[in-house]
């Protein structure tokens, strides 16, 4: 990892008031010193404090990202849902899309794809995740499965400078387990060639997320391919979130 424009993007799930979005004062201070000034850190907290949020960090150098958007790129109908549109009104530059959490609840790569192209329309930028299931892995899946999620996912993007992919096992997330440097490696070394093979460029962010914490980011942080971490359980405090960010820029 280099120590130019490292991601650090705080995935809060759903979790999160206004007092949380104070106690992020520290991140905000933080990210305005010199030695911080190439990080990229973006908070992706739920919907309902997405506008707040956005007020709060103006003047600092941290951006806002929701956790998702529905697939329709227009105003209508959807009772309960909300759109790029609504997203981008709320001052929000950031959306995570295929998360495994939506995944695992019936989001396929067909809805992903549509809700990515959503997103770019909008001219905001997309957090694309990825990831094999244990038994995905145990049945030496994983390739496939990597190259599946990315030729469905992004197919047609024509933006694909708006576009970076978060590497994250699903075993991994939320469970303090990581993958051993070597498997990473492989892993991220793979997603790089299947982009590669697929868009005909090379150039595109890879983070990694699951289960990343002060104790873990330093070794973490050693493999070159990675430019960021998607933070959920650590980030929602924001002393182990500045911990991690610290031990990563040294
Ligand atoms: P944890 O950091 O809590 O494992 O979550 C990772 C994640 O799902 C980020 O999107």
């Amino acid at each position: 990892m280099t120590n130019n424009n490292i991601y650090f993007i705080a995935n809060w799930k759903m979790h999160g008031n206004i007092a949380d979005i104070n106690k992020s004062k520290s991140v905000v201070r933080l990210s305005n010193l010199k030695k911080f000034k190439k990080t990229k850190i973006i908070y992706c907290p739920p919907y309902t404090l997405l506008k707040t949020f956005c007020e709060k960090v103006k003047n600092s150098n941290i951006s806002i990202g929701a956790q998702n958007c529905h697939s329709h790129s227009e105003y209508g109908a959807f009772t309960g849902s909300i759109n790029a549109k609504l997203i981008k009104s709320s001052g929000a530059k950031f959306v995570i899309l295929g998360h495994s959490e939506n995944r695992k609840n019936g989001e396929n790569d067909l809805i992903i794809n549509k809700k990515i192209h959503s997103v770019l329309k909008e001219n905001l930028n997309v957090i694309f995740c990825i990831g094999e299931t244990l038994t995905e892995k145990k049945n030496k899946k994983t390739y496939s499965v990597l190259k599946k999620q990315i030729t469905k996912g992004l197919k047609g993007i024509k933006k694909i400078n708006n576009v970076m992919i978060a590497y994250e096992p699903v075993w991994s997330i939320g469970t303090g387990i990581i993958p051993n440097n070597l498997e990473l490696l492989k892993n991220l070394s793979n997603i790089k060639k299947i982009f590669k093979k697929f868009k005909k460029s090379s150039s595109i962010k890879i983070l990694y997320g699951g289960s990343v914490n002060p104790k873990n980011v330093r070794e973490l942080a050693q493999i070159k391919a990675i430019n960021g971490f998607l933070v959920g359980g650590s980030s929602l405090n924001s002393k182990k979130f500045i911990d991690i960010i610290k031990k990563t820029i040294n």
